[in-house]
């Protein structure tokens, strides 16, 4: 069993953990997780990671609007949200982003709010959490406008963009996708990311590692992408999860 794992990226407050979330949070600690981010997708569930984070020592949150969770409502949402980010607990804005394989909301409607949410982040200097789902030349365009410090997640882009992205200064965040049948990008990127730039995450419920894949997914199971980005790396799982861990603490501003 390793130690030492920090989720960066988790969506404790979805409907899937409905049943269990108490009993199964409590047990984190017990399965080598130290530290976990859930991010906010909106207003609600904003609210909701904010309270995880009171009651788990162990939890942080971000906040902020979603691209696929983006409505006509979400300019008032976003004044509510702004208010939260004074709590001692709230470490980033995210997640936020850009998401073009679903079209459900307009893609002026996503570069508006995107922005008002890098904007914000330079403001209060806090890290961002990115999304980015076939989008990547407008992601690159707004990350290059703003400069913000954070990081991008479920890191999907090409081995160039990925360059662009350290250039720039910022994370990639690696979990799941890595152990896909089909993840040519995601291990030249794995291979590739210095040391002190990658973050290991979940996105749970979602991006369940092999032999997990299309099942619940939970912080714990990070084991199982750290494995293969280790072994793509040529180094020691556990150091790599060291590492991780400590390039989060260094980024979100944690002790
Ligand atoms: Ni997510």
């Amino acid at each position: 069993m390793y130690s030492n794992i920090f989720d960066t990226h988790a969506h404790y407050d979805d409907e899937k953990f409905d049943e269990d979330r108490t009993e199964l949070l409590s047990s984190l600690p017990s399965k080598g997780v130290v530290n976990v981010i859930n991010c906010g997708c909106d207003l609600a569930s904003s609210l909701k990671s904010i309270e995880f984070s009171e009651k788990y020592g162990f939890f942080y949150s971000a906040v902020g609007v979603h691209p696929s969770n983006i409505t006509e409502a979400s300019y008032t949402e976003l004044e509510r949200i702004k208010e939260l980010y004074s709590h001692k607990k709230c470490v980033a804005v995210g997640e936020i982003g850009l998401e073009y394989h679903y079209d459900f909301v307009p893609k002026d409607l996503q570069l508006d709010i995107f922005e008002k949410q890098l904007a914000l982040a330079n403001e209060l200097d806090l890290p961002v959490i990115v999304h980015d789902r076939e989008a990547h030349e407008d992601t690159m365009r707004l990350l290059k406008k703003y400069k913000p410090k954070g990081v991008v997640h479920c890191f999907s882009g090409s081995l160039e963009t990925a360059k662009e992205t350290l250039k720039l200064g910022m994370y990639i965040g690696l979990g799941g996708a890595v152990t896909f049948k089909n993840a040519k990008k995601p291990l030249e990127v794995a291979e590739y990311v210095p040391e002190d730039r990658l973050l290991l995450e979940t996105d749970c419920p979602y991006m369940s590692p092999v032999p997990f894949r299309g099942r619940r997914n939970s912080s714990e199971l990070i084991a199982y992408s750290a494995e293969k980005i280790a072994e793509v790396r040529h180094t020691d799982t556990q150091q790599l999860i060291n590492s991780a861990a400590e390039n989060a603490r260094r980024l979100f501003e944690i002790e």
